[in-house]
């Protein structure tokens, strides 16, 4: 709800103000319809610095049990929609103080005592960016679960692996899939680092300075579950660097899925047809009765633009800024909950949506024959056999040239054939050039052998709590 303008007087910092705000500046500045949702973190925060004035005898018992009881009711009243906004109001801080004062009086003027707008967004952001890095944690686990799930359900399928879009060697699908989990592994390893340098109390700097009021910068701390408190207060005020990490690591989450996506798509395309996804995650064609289309993939990938957008963006608000507080932060938080919201959305229905498809395995296999994909076993056949490998890899060459002047595969080649290329060839030749043979030969550490994938998928299973 929003309520109409008021004069300046009645402004928070009017005091020294002769004429009434512009509309227009009003309109402009305000970022309460955005900043609203800090509500809870913004409530919090000032419950701990009220505990903390009256520890420190700022305020009285009494005045804190009055100011913590009237920010518990605002609190309620926002959350069931009954609060009322008030633009001319600016921001959520200012909405909730002079609520407050309203409600109790002189005691809630007290509040701010020690404390700035400044000091005080910066920590609401960091408070809720905490929360949110949570919750960030549990949906790239569900999206891992999806594909560990997967790779479970398909062990042992075999399909192309491709560079250049070309068909490359064999893989497994299941290695195909955990290379996700890996990549998710790295996100949430990201978020969790970023998490550790957000988690640090800015209160106290105040406007940019600190204060000369006594106050307990660590209890604050210590009650807010902080890790440490800010060193310069300058920085503090100035800095969004925890921001910025956020966007990034939302940015790179987001291009993983955009990636996946692009695969999806791909492989829903007749010309694929490696996948089918549940029709409940597609969409129709208004005019083709026969369309069946995948856009929340195509979706997914096209916000990749918008979150990597706002990564973009508030790296150029903050770029120019001298120190300390500059109003040009303000447009910090819009950016951030707007990529988090397209983050979040995007990674909750990759989950749903893999757990509704179903890989072709059929089409899976066939794509493997045709592209001579087990023509670096060859090679390796060859080096086993003490050929130099650049030599190998001339005289492979040389075969698969010939396979295509016939238009046939390197297992139609008969072992005469093969011998006049190189007379190191035997005919346990053949079992290196089968596609089963080529994959479970790739027993390095991190390769695409049936037997490391199975370990691979077992640790991946554990970390995830996934019985198997
Ligand atoms: N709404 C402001 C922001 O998001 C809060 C801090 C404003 N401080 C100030 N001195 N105007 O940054």
């Amino acid at each position: 709800m929003m309520a109409e303008p008021t004069r300046s007087s009645e402004k928070m910092w009017g005091g020294r103000f002769k004429e009434a705000t512009a509309a227009s500046v009003e309109a402009f500045s305000a970022s309460i319809h955005y900043d609203a949702r800090l509500y809870r973190h913004d409530i919090m925060g000032s419950k701990a610095h009220a505990r903390m004035l009256a520890r420190q005898g700022l305020i009285t018992e009494v005045e804190c049990e009055a100011i913590l009881k009237g920010l518990t009711e605002i609190e309620a009243e926002i959350h069931r929609g009954e609060f009322v906004f008030r633009p001319e109001l600016e921001d959520i801080h200012m909405n909730i103080e002079k609520a407050l004062t309203d409600r109790i009086g002189p005691a809630g003027a007290k509040l701010h005592t020690a404390r700035s707008r400044n000091d005080q967004v910066n920590l609401d952001f960091r408070l809720y960016l905490r929360d949110e890095a949570d919750q960030l944690a549990t949906l790239l686990v569900e999206v891992q679960r999806s594909f560990a799930r997967l790779a479970r359900k398909y062990m042992g399928v075999v399909m192309p692996g491709y560079t250049h879009l070309q068909r490359a060697q064999p893989v497994l699908l299941a290695h195909h899939l955990l290379a996700y989990v890996e990549m998710f592994q790295r996100d949430r390893d990201r978020v969790a680092d970023c998490r550790q340098r957000t988690n640090v109390m800015p209160l106290g700097a105040a406007a940019m300075a600190g204060t000369g009021l006594p106050i307990d910068r660590r209890s604050v701390a210590e009650e807010l579950g902080f890790a440490a408190v800010t060193a310069n207060s300058m920085d503090t005020t100035g800095d969004r660097d925890f921001a910025l990490e956020f966007l990034f690591c939302l940015s790179v989450i987001q291009l993983h899925l955009s990636r996946l996506s692009e695969e999806l798509v791909l492989w829903s395309a007749k010309e694929f047809e490696f996948i089918r996804i549940g029709d409940r995650y597609c969409t129709g064609s208004s005019i083709m009765p026969q369309k069946k289309n995948p856009d929340i993939p195509e979706l997914i990938r096209g916000k990749t633009g918008r979150v990597t957008g706002a990564l973009m963006a508030l790296l150029m608000t903050v770029k120019g800024l001298p120190l300390t507080y500059n109003r040009d932060l303000q447009e910090d938080k819009e950016q951030v909950f707007d990529a988090l919201d397209t983050v979040k959305a995007s990674l909750a229905l990759t989950a749903e949506l893999l757990d509704h498809s179903e890989f072709n395995v059929e089409r899976l296999r066939a794509a493997t024959h045709g592209g001579f994909m087990t023509a670096t076993d060859l090679a390796d056949y060859l080096v086993r056999r003490n050929m130099p490998f650049r030599q190998a890899h001339g005289v492979v060459g040389r075969i698969v040239a010939l396979c295509q002047e016939r238009n046939c595969e390197l297992v139609d080649l008969t072992l005469a054939e093969l011998q006049r290329f190189s007379e190191l060839i035997e005919a346990d030749v053949f079992e290196v050039l089968s596609v089963d043979g080529s994959v479970n030969s790739r027993i390095s550490e991190g390769g695409t052998g049936s037997a490391r994938v199975a370990e691979a998928l077992l640790r991946v299973e554990r970390s995830l709590g996934i019985e198997s």
